[in-house]
């Protein structure tokens, strides 16, 4: 496949994700198969909000942003407040970010208006932490960027996350953000019957999610990817 320049991440030789299907994809696997719409709807009220804690390995250009925005509204959610935590080791200028979601414009174009206006506003230059509130008809999303590699962001957590979308390129290009080491402290900051998601199915990425203590399921997947999996969290964590 001829892939165009913008979607190729020159760090690891990979695409951020595949143009046609993307953002569909970010629906189904991550977002429809953990009941993500469902479970922040039946959020209990902290305050008279709706709180849900995300975690996201691998933040590119946002698409996995994009899409929750576009499913929470679709799916009638109103006063949540989305706690999105999310990691970037090579951060891309919001100009770039702009060309790699062009192709999505029709469909989302106003989540990506606010995603690059939101990115903006983050000093993504500067290592470390860095935060940006998007406001929707279903609430706030608090994005949390961590600028850095993505143990430090997970250990820095202080609380468990109910939702884990793992998106840090396929474990071929990119072992390092699929090494077991990784996947047990993002299990350690998974609350109890919390998910994790992801596109690939490769072997010793199950086996680590399982040795995380999550119960991995292999479930469908989209486009050109047949299955993804799901993992839900068995243990308790504080
Ligand atoms: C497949 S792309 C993410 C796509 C993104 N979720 C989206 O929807 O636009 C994976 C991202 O993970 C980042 N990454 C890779 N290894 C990392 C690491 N060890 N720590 C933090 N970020 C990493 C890459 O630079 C890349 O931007």
């Amino acid at each position: 496949m001829n892939i165009p320049d913008r979607l190729l991440n020159e760090h690891y030789g990979d695409r951020y994700f595949d143009v046609v299907d993307a953002l569909e994809e970010a629906k189904r696997i991550h977002i429809g198969n953990a009941r993500v719409v469902e479970r922040v709807n039946g959020a209990p009220l902290t305050g008279g909000k709706k709180i849900f804690r995300v975690g996201e390995t691998g933040f590119g250009a946002g698409r996995l942003l994009v899409a929750l925005m576009g499913s929470l509204d679709a799916g009638g959610v109103r006063g949540a407040v989305i706690d999105y935590h999310t990691v970037e080791l090579h951060p891309i200028t919001a100009e770039r970010m702009g060309l790699i979601l062009y192709a999505f414009r029709d469909r989302a174009g106003h989540y990506i208006d606010r995603l690059i206006e939101a990115y903006s506003r983050v000093d993504a230059a500067t290592p470390g932490l860095h935060g940006a509130a998007i406001a929707g008809d279903f609430g706030v999303i608090n994005l949390r960027l961590y600028i850095g590699e993505a143990l430090s962001m997970v250990e820095s957590l202080g609380s468990p996350c109910a939702a884990w979308f793992l998106d840090g390129h396929a474990p071929k290009k990119n072992p390092d953000i699929w090494r077991a080491e990784l996947l047990s402290a993002i299990g350690k900051k998974t609350e109890r019957g919390g998910t994790a998601t992801t596109f690939t199915v490769a072997g010793h990425v199950r086996r680590g999610l399982e040795a995380a203590g999550f119960a991995v399921e292999k479930v469908p997947g989209c486009g050109g990817k047949k299955e993804a999996v799901l993992g839900t969290m068995l243990n308790a964590h504080p």
